[in-house]
This record gives C-alpha cells, sequence and structure tokens, in this order.
C-alpha cells in the first residue's frame, strides 16, 4: 500500500495512476522505440526575455522543468508548491544558470494562499504576462471506494487551484491588455483507465474552463489553452515502482511499458518535452490559438 493525496492506493490503483494500469506488457517483440532528442527551444532567441511568468506547481517534475525553460529563454518566473525544499532548490538552480526565478510556498486549495501568491510575483516582478497553472494530483482508485472527502481533496487541487489562480492572474492580465494563460490537464480528459472517474472528471472539468474563459477574455487578448500530457516520467510517476524493484529491473519495465503502450514513439515521454509544447503555446506569435487543448503523448491516443 501507499498513501498518494491522502489516498490509501494499491498497487494496482498506482499502475493504472500514471496511465500503467496493469502494467501488462503483451506484444513488444520487434517494437521499436522513438529516439529522445535533446529539448531546445527550436530557435536561438530568448522568446520570453523580460515576460514575468507564474507557475503553480513547480517544485517537481512538468512544472520545474517548465520554471528552467521559461527562465533559460530570458523569462522572469514566480513559481509556488508546498515543499519548500524543492522550491528553494529549483529558485537556487534557476539562479546559479543566470536566470530569475522567486519561490513562494502556497497551497492552490487555500484561496487566500493563492491570492497572496499572485500578487506577491505581480508586485515583485512589475505585473504578469504568463501563467502556467499546472498544480496536480493524481491517483486511480474505483468509484465507489472513493470517499467524499479524497474526492473533494483531488478536485480542489487540480480544478478550483485552477480557477483560483485564473481568477487572481486575470486583472493582472488585463492591466497589461492581454497575456497567455496555459493549464495542465491530461489524456485522462480524453480517454480513462480504470479507476479514473476522480482524476478523469478534474481534467475534463479543465476543458470547460478553457473555453468559457477564451469566450471571456478573448477579445481582451488573453488566450487560454490545455496541454495535455500523456505518461511522462515525473514523481507522479514514480510511485508506480513496485516495492523492492531494483533500478535495473525498474528502467526495463518503463522500456517495456512505452514499447507496448505508445504506439507512436514507443515511449514514455520526458517532463522537458511537456515544458517544450508549454512553451510554444504560450510564445509570441500564437495570436490565434486560443480556447483548445494540445495533446502532447507521443501518439498513445492516436492508437487503438
Ligand atoms: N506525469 C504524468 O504522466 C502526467 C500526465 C498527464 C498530466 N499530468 C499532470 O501534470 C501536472 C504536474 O504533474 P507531474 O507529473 O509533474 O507530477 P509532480 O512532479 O508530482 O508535480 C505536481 C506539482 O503540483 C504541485 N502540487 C500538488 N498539489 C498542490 C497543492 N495543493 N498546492 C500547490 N502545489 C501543489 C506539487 O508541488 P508540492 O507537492 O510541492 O505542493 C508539484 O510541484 C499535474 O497536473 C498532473 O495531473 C501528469
Amino acid at each position: 500500500m501507499a498513501e498518494i493525496a491522502g489516498a490509501a492506493v494499491d498497487r494496482r490503483s498506482m499502475l493504472a495512476a500514471a496511465g500503467m494500469a496493469g502494467l501488462a506488457v503483451v506484444g513488444t517483440a520487434g517494437r521499436a522505440e522513438a529516439r529522445a532528442e535533446p529539448v531546445t527551444s527550436g530557435v536561438s532567441a530568448r522568446r520570453f526575455e523580460n515576460k514575468v511568468v507564474i507557475i503553480t506547481g513547480a517544485t517537481s517534475g512538468i512544472g520545474r522543468a517548465t520554471a528552467l525553460a521559461f527562465a533559460r529563454e530570458g523569462a522572469k518566473v514566480g513559481f509556488c508548491g508546498r515543499r519548500t525544499q524543492l522550491g528553494r532548490e529549483v529558485e537556487q538552480e534557476i539562479r546559479r544558470a543566470g536566470g530569475e526565478a522567486a519561490y513562494v510556498r502556497a497551497d492552490v486549495r487555500r484561496e487566500d494562499e493563492v491570492r497572496g501568491f499572485v500578487d506577491r510575483i505581480a508586485g515583485k516582478y512589475g505585473g504578469l504576462d504568463i501563467a502556467f497553472n499546472n498544480a496536480g494530483v493524481n491517483w486511480f482508485v474505483e468509484l465507489e471506494q472513493i470517499s467524499l472527502e479524497q474526492w473533494n481533496d483531488l478536485m480542489a487541487t487540480n480544478v478550483t487551484g485552477v480557477f483560483l489562480a485564473m481568477k487572481y492572474q486575470i486583472p493582472h492580465l488585463l492591466r497589461r491588455e492581454g497575456g497567455v494563460i496555459v493549464v495542465t490537464s491530461s489524456v485522462a480528459g480524453t480517454a480513462t483507465r480504470p479507476g479514473g472517474s476522480a482524476y478523469a472528471a478534474s481534467k475534463r472539468a479543465l476543458a470547460g474552463i478553457v473555453q468559457a474563459a477564451a469566450l471571456d477574455y478573448g477579445k481582451k487578448n488573453i488566450r487560454t489553452v490545455a496541454i495535455a500530457p500523456g505518461t511522462i516520467r515525473t514523481p507522479i510517476f514514480e510511485v508506480n515502482r513496485p516495492a523492492g524493484m531494483s533500478d535495473e529491473d525498474w528502467e526495463v519495465e518503463i522500456v517495456k511499458w512505452g514499447k507496448a503502450n505508445v504506439d507512436a514513439l514507443g515511449r514514455i515521454g520526458r517532463p522537458e518535452e511537456v515544458a517544450a509544447s508549454v512553451l510554444a503555446a504560450a510564445q509570441p506569435g500564437q495570436s490565434f490559438l486560443t480556447g483548445t487543448e494540445i495533446i502532447v503523448d507521443g501518439g498513445m491516443t492516436a492508437g487503438l
């Protein structure tokens, strides 16, 4: 048993959590694995020079990789998360590389903390240009086993947390007369796995928020976009590792799973690859991209 976000989740549920339900590996003989290229911006210019970017949930995983990527391209990055030690480490990593970053401890389930975080970053850097609302939790449990408390907690993070962040970010974007909001959805917004009722419902709710906000603020030059990752190797994914499995066996298992389940590329993704898509969605020149979702899953949902 292991604890994820307060929910008691068995191994099968954990495997499902990152889309690895059953971890059954069948018919992989002869299947190839696509090359993972070094992720670069694809351009030599620093696309976000002096832009202010605010990110929820950048103490690890996709948020951390995206904070580093924005900072590398010239942005001033303000970010939150609850794990102070990791937050400080990401802040230092960005500063050591010559970038600008500020970590604020904030829990996206708490309105006062979200408002304080947003206002502090906007105050420090003189406004906001881009928001990446990424904080999320993930567990898969069969529906009748989910307690109301667990359901409410997941929704408070994955849905209300995004609502609150946008509620307090939008006035700052309006003051700038425009901006971009990217939120992290999931392929679970398109199709799910057993035990996925809470997680899939939360990510599908984000599609509605992104569409409605695009309509509310489109003419005020605020674009809203959802990024929907497939299976990405982050700490959320690492909870799938069976207790006692050696590093070597775990690596073999991951490679097998990628080949069996990600039809197009034959491997799972890296957080830097999702970050590359977030930056592409937020970059200047994407002025017609709004109210929509970009799936970044290595072709997993393309194959049945
Ligand atoms: N990895 C995947 O396969 C995958 C696939 C599709 C979608 N996603 C989505 O990608 C997003 C990032 O996940 P990840 O894979 O990068 O996992 P991760 O490394 O666990 O990142 C989750 C981030 O969210 C933050 N967070 C969680 N609850 C929070 C709260 N109440 N208040 C503030 N921050 C909170 C965490 O920070 P603290 O713990 O420090 O608070 C952490 O920085 C999530 O929305 C997830 O649903 C992931």
